[in-house]
């Protein structure tokens, strides 16, 4: 697949996460020291959307049962999850923010 515009890179505030979509698919997109990763926008243990959780310390945590994901390698922490978090690879050419939901995320 080929990179898809997603954001501004203005509109994501460092620390935080905002929701986006890439066609059809929901998507997460996060600013962390100053780096934008992406991963799906939907938990992978139940129908919660991570940009309503909260970020801390590179880690994303759901804001239904508080299970969290570290955001660069998708990696589930913590239970009640059991599954990682897919991530995906991201491009950011001037304010704008692309997403290549066929590559993974470098971590
Ligand atoms: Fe995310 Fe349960 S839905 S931890």
């Amino acid at each position: 697949m080929a990179w898809q515009r997603v954001a501004s890179r203005s509109a994501i505030p460092d620390g935080g996460v905002v929701g986006a979509t890439a066609g059809e698919t929901p998507i997460a997109l996060y600013a962390i020291d100053g780096r934008i990763y992406a991963t799906h926008g939907i938990c992978t243990h139940a129908l919660a959307l991570l940009s309503e959780g909260w970020v801390e310390d590179g880690k994303i945590e759901c804001p239904l049962h508080q299970g969290q994901f570290d955001i660069r390698t998708g990696k589930a922490l913590c239970a009640p999850l059991e599954k990682d978090l897919r991530t995906y690879a991201v491009k950011v050419d001037g304010d704008d923010v692309f997403v290549d939901l066929a590559a993974q995320g470098a971590s």
